[in-house]
Formats: structure tokens, C-alpha cells, sequence
């Protein structure tokens, strides 16, 4: 397979499975809990009928706050404080649950608190953070419900800042737990952190990570603090590791810079003694350790003996403590390479002043030497890093603000537009990374009827209004909640020159669609234009159906949009209208499931809907066989089940054509001979892979039909509103 940069999954490796290694993988003897969520079973607790929005909106805001807040200085005898706070620790905590959000699939992020399942909770990067959120277990029982567990961690970082004096740029609540792992394609290394191998960096792309990866490697949330592949010799890869890691999280270098300053004006490094002196990580451990891992013996930990990450050391004199010591120290002192007691790779500076010297974490009367790692000391090696440093240094009040805004975007930016945003702290600016979307109008008397009749005597085609309407829906991700048909960004750049959205033919759809809307936003138009298609096409068909389309969408224009953050959205292989741009190191069959889990779609509604879709003839131009290639009917246009019967004919046998690329099928007559049809892998996987041939056959049986029409109409409207949180959040803001 090749690699192609920019292709999401595109590496260099062997083919591989969807979601790479498992859990079950990595811990063959964890317990089988999954048997018990099939069938339809939810593991989640709290019932259909919760709605965690509305029991936020109930909460104790301010006593929480207050009760964190309290807890900071709280040392507990089982895990006691650095310098008796434990603000640094759970900024840690609040990082590395947002750190994993990447924007290639916007997965990842803190938005699910995923950090409590495996293997978030036993990558190595979360060393000793199972100690920090169980710190925070007496004040999640106190508040229950009104708090969940994805909240509180992003909440308590907050807290962390703002009781050390740190700016805060705001918080909003709404992330709902979820009670299982999520299954999020990590990485398909077989050890956590193998250093000297930089896995994900592939050699002949120009040093780019395979998509969408975020991390360097499996276990780490970004890079390796020692350097890249824990060689502490290479400031240029480390930078450019960091900006390349950085930028999948949406970071620019600003943004990078003011982080991991900011960050590391707080706490310390941990690494008094070898790692291996310590246990193995909580997914693993003994059942009596209760969830815990690494480091568990009382002794050890009352004697301070922590190791973590293995390098040691603070970063400032006053750890407890927002200033500007962190850029002070770094410029100030040259610094050299030293090892910790546990052996990590880490710097010092050359004779320090006693004043620069630190508070033992334990101990405020001894004094020990700051540190940086190799990752703190490419902020000022690498000239545009250094720059911005050297700005921020000279600058207090733009660090302040820098990180402010950075913190803020790292902590929400999976959160999709602000109207899911909950709570007392929401800042009133809009951001231009949450996407927003002027409100829409609700249109009035005929606007919708006249509209619609107009489109379907407009002469554009039922495949060509259907196209438009998916194109401009199904960019929508369930993993971060952007994309979507409200705000028309079909109609900006990037998205109205993808290849899968038929750039030319696109144009003239939405400018006859313009032409014709009067009232009407172009969001709604498209939406309303495809419906239009549909009614006809069932109604062609024989069924007599309404697609029912809930208006009110806004129109987004260029400035409330940020293009280069809506390029990682372009779909690189899109199922439903069997589109493919370049083969993945995963099989394609396999980017539909993908991408139908990101339309937050089942089996039946994925399979009505590719079905459906290829009976309309709503399939990207193909270079070699237009707009025909799993058309396996002979009257595209009308909604009917062709595709599934056709499919399961067994009349006819499948060839493969492309012996290289496995990609394109040839059906030809049993006994004659003759090809009737052309058909991807998308397509033919619905009669090969037993479970959606199931399906399939379902809606190709007799009275079939009848079923796939309304299944298929359900699952479009479905998607079509997918993004609708204007509407669904409404009531949260009273
Ligand atoms: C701690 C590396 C970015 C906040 C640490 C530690 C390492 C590290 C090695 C020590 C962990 C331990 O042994 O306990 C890095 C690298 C980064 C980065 C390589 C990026 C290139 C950030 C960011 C933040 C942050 C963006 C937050 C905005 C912290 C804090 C601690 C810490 C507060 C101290 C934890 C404590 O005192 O227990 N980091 N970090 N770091 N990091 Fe970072």
C-alpha cells in the first residue's frame, strides 16, 4: 500500500485492521465485559431518559468550585501534595484528557473522560494521573449526576490554574460521560514507548505522522519529553515532532509555545528512582490494588520516591505559582545535559543563583536545581519557537492572555459549536475555531412548498440535488461535532473544491439553488432541495412518502470560517457515494464503517442509506465509468430497492478487474457472459461480509422495499439534522 500524506490511515505499514490494536490485545485477560453489551444492551447506567445537560444546568456550580478549590491544598497522607498543592498534578490530569483530540477524525479529546477506561488510563504518559483522579473521588460522589467525570477533570484543571494565580479564560460544561472504552484507532505498535524508534514517522513523506494520528507513539500523548526517540541530541526533530504533533490537535506554534510554558510554570517532573523499581500500569494489576498501578507502595511514597516520566525536577523556582520564571530561567542560564536518578535525559542549568534554585517538593528548607526537558529547550532552539518565546518573555500580559486562549481551545475544542456549552463561565466572544454560524430564520407561509416545487422543475437532476444535499450534511463528525448542513460551508472554501463533492457540477447546483430560494437560507435550500429529490424519486418508485426537513438553519459566510481547520474534514474515501480518493493502509470497506461511525449511523441505517443512494444514482464521478459504478439499477433516479436485489442476483458473478488495487468488480451474466455492472469493494461488501448481507437481504426480500424507503428516509433525516444543536440546546439556555 502507499502512503500518502494528508490520506487519513495512510502509512507505510502492512495492511491493517480498522481500529489497530485493542484492548483485548494488550491485556488478553482483562475481563469480558463486552459480552454483556451486545445485542443491543447498553453498559451505560443512567438510563435513556438522563439528560446529563439538564442535570448540569442543576449543579452547585460555585460550591463546587469552591470544594475544588479546597481540595488543592488538601494533602492526603496516600498521595501527598508537592509543595502541599495539587494544582500542578491536575493540570496534568485536564491535559492529557484533552491532549488526545486529533483533527483528523476529531477523535480523542476530553469530551467522553475517557481517561478513566484502558488504555488511556495505562498509557505511560499517564503515569500516576490514576492517583489524581481518585483524589477527586469524594467531591464526583458528593455532586453525582450534576457533575460527570469528563467535566470535572477539564473543571478541575481550571481550578488548578486559577488557584495559582494563572489567567482563565472561561469553562464550558456538557460532556457526558460514556461507561465503556471508546474503540479509537490509537496506533498499531506492539510496545507502549519503544525508545530509539520513531514509529509514526513516516520516512519518505517528509517526516509526517500517519494520519490521524496525534502521537508520536502508542502510550504517549504527544512527543517524547527526551527527545525524539529519547535522543536528546536532535533539537530540530524535536521541534519538529512537537509542531507536527501540535498541529493535529490544532495548535499553531503561538498556541504551542504559551501551552507548554504555561503548563510548566507549574509543578515537576518525577523521577527519583528507576521505573522499573515500580508496578505495571492499572489495566493490568492486581485485583486487590484496586484500580491502581505504577507506583503503590506506601512507604515509598511517603518517602517522595514518585517516578512518573523518570525525568526529575521542576521547572521554576516557585512551582506553586503563575509568573514568568519559566521563559526567565530558560533565556537566563545555558543549560546542560544531565541524567536523573531514574536515567532520564533531562537539562540543568550551569551554575544557578541560590535565588533560582527550587523548593524541594517535600521539603521547603532543601533546595534542588530546576530543570527542562529536551521538549522545554526547543523553545528557545528552534527560531520560531524561540521567537515567540523571547516575545512572551519580554511580555507577561501577552503569556497571559496566549495561554489563556490556548487552555481554553484545548479544553473545548471537541466540544462542537458553543450552544452545547453549559454553565456560568461560558465567555461571551465567539472563537473562530468553534465554527460559528449566524442564526438562522424561520421561513414563512409557502416559502418551503413554492421552494420545492421550483427545484424539482429547476431541470437538475434528482442525483445531482441529492449529491448536493449529502455533501453539504455529511461532513459532520459525531467525534467533535463540527461539520454539518447549517452555516452552507459547502459553498466556501475548502469544501466546494473537494473531489468528492463534484466541484463543477456542485457550482451549478448552488447557484441554481441560490437563484431559486428567495427567503430561504442556502443551509436550508440544499437540505430542502434534497428532500425535494427524495419525495420525487420515492414517489417515481411507487412510495408515497414525506421527508420531513426542520428549517431554521443560518448561512456561515468566510469570516466565521477558518478553511485550513475544515481541511482535515474532506472525507478521502466516502461510502455512501462510493468515492474513493486514495486507498488507505485499511481496507475501504472499512473507511465506510468509519465514516458511518462518525455519522453516528447503525448498521441498517448505514446500509438503507448507501442502498439508497445508489439507486438514486447519487455516486461521485468516477474517472473511468462516470456517475454509473454501483448503479446496479436500470432506472437511477427512483428510490427503490434495485441495488439489493441486483447485488444479491444470483444470476451473476463478480470479477475482480484491477488485479493491483482490489477496488473495482466487474458483474457479468452466469451464463452469458455479458457485464452488466460495475461495483467497488463498498459496494459488493454488502453481499460478501455475512452480518450486512443479512441486512441486505432483508430490504431485497419480498416487502422489503417498503422498509428500505422508510429506513432509508429516517437514516438521511438523520443526518441531515445531525448537526442541529441550534435546535437540541435550545432549552439549556433559558
Ligand atoms: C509535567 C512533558 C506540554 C502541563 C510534565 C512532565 C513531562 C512533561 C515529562 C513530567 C511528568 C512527571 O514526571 O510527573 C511535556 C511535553 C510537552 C508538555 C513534552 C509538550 C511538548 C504540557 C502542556 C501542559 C503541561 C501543554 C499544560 C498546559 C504540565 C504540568 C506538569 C507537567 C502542570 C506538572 C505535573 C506535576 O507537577 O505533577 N510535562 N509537557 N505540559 N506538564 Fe507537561
Amino acid at each position: 500500500t502507499g502512503s500518502i500524506e494528508g490520506c487519513p490511515f495512510g502509512g507505510s505499514g502492512e495492511m491493517r485492521s480498522l481500529f489497530g490494536r485493542t484492548n483485548r490485545d494488550w491485556w488478553p485477560d482483562q475481563l469480558q465485559l463486552d459480552i454483556l453489551t451486545t445485542e443491543g444492551r447498553s453498559a451505560d447506567p443512567m438510563g435513556d431518559d438522563f439528560d446529563y445537560a439538564e442535570a448540569f444546568n442543576a449543579l452547585d456550580y460555585k460550591a463546587l468550585k469552591q470544594d475544588l478549590t479546597d481540595l488543592m491544598t488538601d494533602s492526603q497522607p496516600w498521595w501527598p501534595a508537592d509543595y502541599g498543592h495539587y494544582g500542578p498534578f491536575f493540570i496534568r490530569m485536564a491535559w492529557h484528557a484533552a491532549g488526545t483530540y486529533r483533527t483528523g477524525d476529531g477523535r480523542g479529546g476530553a469530551s467522553s473522560g475517557q481517561q478513566r477506561f484502558a488504555p488511556l488510563n495505562s498509557w505511560p504518559d499517564n503515569g500516576n494521573l490514576d492517583k489524581a483522579r481518585r483524589l477527586l473521588w469524594p467531591i464526583k460522589q458528593k455532586y453525582g449526576k450534576h457533575i460527570s467525570w469528563a467535566d470535572l477533570f477539564i473543571l478541575t484543571g481550571n481550578v488548578a490554574i486559577e488557584s495559582m494565580g494563572g489567567p482563565v479564560f472561561g469553562f464550558g460544561g456538557g460532556r457526558a460521560d460514556v461507561y465503556e472504552p471508546e474503540t479509537t484507532y490509537w496506533g498499531t505498535e506492539e510496545e507502549w514507548v519503544d525508545e530509539g524508534v520513531e514509529t509514526r514517522i513516516i520516512p519518505d513523506e517528509g517526516k509526517a505522522l500517519e494520519n490521524p494520528l496525534a502521537a508520536i507513539q502508542m502510550g504517549l500523548i504527544y512527543v517524547n519529553p527526551e527527545g525524539p526517540g529519547g535522543n536528546p541530541h536532535d533539537p530540530e526533530g524535536m521541534a519538529r515532532d512537537m509542531r507536527e504533533t501540535f498541529a493535529r490537535m490544532a495548535m499553531n506554534d503561538e498556541e504551542t509555545v504559551a501551552l507548554t510554558a504555561g503548563g510548566h510554570a507549574f509543578g515537576k517532573c518525577h523521577g527519583a528512582k528507576p521505573s522499573d523499581t515500580f508496578g505495571g500500569a492499572p489495566e493490568g494489576e492486581h485485583l486487590h490494588r484496586m484500580g491502581f498501578g505504577w507506583l503503590t507502595d506506601p512507604e515509598e511514597i511517603e518517602k517522595g520516591h514518585i517516578t512518573t516520566s523518570g525525568i526529575e525536577g521542576p521547572w521554576t523556582p516557585n512551582p506553586t505559582q503563575w509568573g514568568n520564571d519559566y521563559f526567565r530561567l530558560l533565556f537566563k542560564y545555558e543549560y546542560e545535559l544531565t541524567q536523573s536518578p531514574a536515567g532520564a535525559n533531562q537539562w540543568t542549568p550551569i551554575d544557578p543563583e541560590e535565588a533560582d534554585m527550587a523548593p524541594d517538593a517535600r521539603d521547603p528548607n532543601k533546595k534542588v536545581p530546576t530543570i527542562m526537558t529536551t521538549a522545554d529547550m526547543a523553545l528557545k532552539r528552534d527560531p520560531e519557537y524561540r521567537k515567540i518565546s523571547e516575545r512572551f518573555r519580554d511580555d507577561q500580559a501577552a503569556l497571559d492572555d496566549a495561554f489563556a486562549r490556548a487552555w481554553f481551545k484545548l479544553c473545548h475544542r471537541d466540544m462542537g459549536p458553543k450552544v452545547r456549552y453549559l454553565g456560568p463561565e461560558v465567555p461571551e466572544e465567539d472563537l473562530i475555531w468553534q465554527d460559528p454560524t449566524p442564526a438562522g430564520t424561520e421561513p414563512s407561509g409557502s416559502a418551503v412548498s413554492d421552494f420545492k416545487a421550483k427545484v424539482l422543475d429547476s431541470g437538475l437532476s434528482i442525483s445531482e440535488l441529492v449529491k448536493a444535499a449529502w455533501a453539504s450534511a455529511s461532513t459532520y463528525r459525531n467525534s467533535d461535532h463540527r461539520g454539518g448542513a447549517n452555516g452552507a460551508r459547502v459553498r466556501l472554501a475548502p469544501q466546494k473544491d473537494w473531489a468528492v463533492n463534484d466541484p463543477d457540477e456542485l457550482s451549478k447546483v448552488l447557484s441554481k439553488l441560490d437563484e431559486l430560494r428567495g427567503e430561504l437560507s442556502m443551509a436550508d435550500a440544499i437540505v430542502l432541495a434534497g428532500a425535494a429529490a427524495i419525495e420525487k424519486a420515492a414517489k417515481d418508485g411507487g412510495h408515497d412518502v414525506s421527508v420531513d426537513v426542520t428549517t431554521g438553519r443560518g448561512d456561515a459566510g468566510d469570516e466565521h470560517t477558518d478553511a485550513e481547520s475544515f481541511e482535515p474534514l474532506e472525507p478521502f474515501a466516502d461510502g455512501f457515494r462510493n468515492y474513493l480518493k486514495t486507498k488507505a493502509s485499511v481496507k475501504t470497506e472499512d473507511m465506510l464503517i468509519d465514516r458511518a461511525h462518525l455519522l453516528g449511523l447503525s448498521i441498517p441505517e448505514m446500509t438503507a442509506l448507501v442502498g439508497g443512494m445508489r439507486a438514486l444514482g447519487a455516486v461521485s464521478t468516477h474517472a473511468k465509468h462516470g456517475n454509473s459504478i454501483g448503479v446496479l439499477t436500470d432506472r437511477p433516479g427512483t428510490l427503490s430497492n434495485d441495488f439489493f436485489v441486483n447485488l444479491l442476483e444470483m444470476g451473476t458473478v463478480w470479477e475482480v478487474v484491477d488485479e493491483s488495487g482490489d477496488e473495482e468488480f466487474v458483474g457479468k451474466c452466469r451464463i452469458k457472459g455479458d457485464e452488466k455492472w460495475r461495483a467497488t469493494r463498498t459496494d459488493l461488501v454488502f453481499g460478501s461480509n455475512s452480518q450486512l448481507r443479512a441486512v441486505a437481504e432483508t430490504y431485497a426480500e419480498k416487502g422489503g422495499e417498503e422498509r428500505m424507503v422508510r429506513d432509508f428516509v429516517k437514516a438521511w433525516t438523520k443526518v441531515m439534522d445531525a448537526d442541529r444543536f441550534d435546535l437540541r440546546c435550545a432549552k439549556y439556555h433559558k
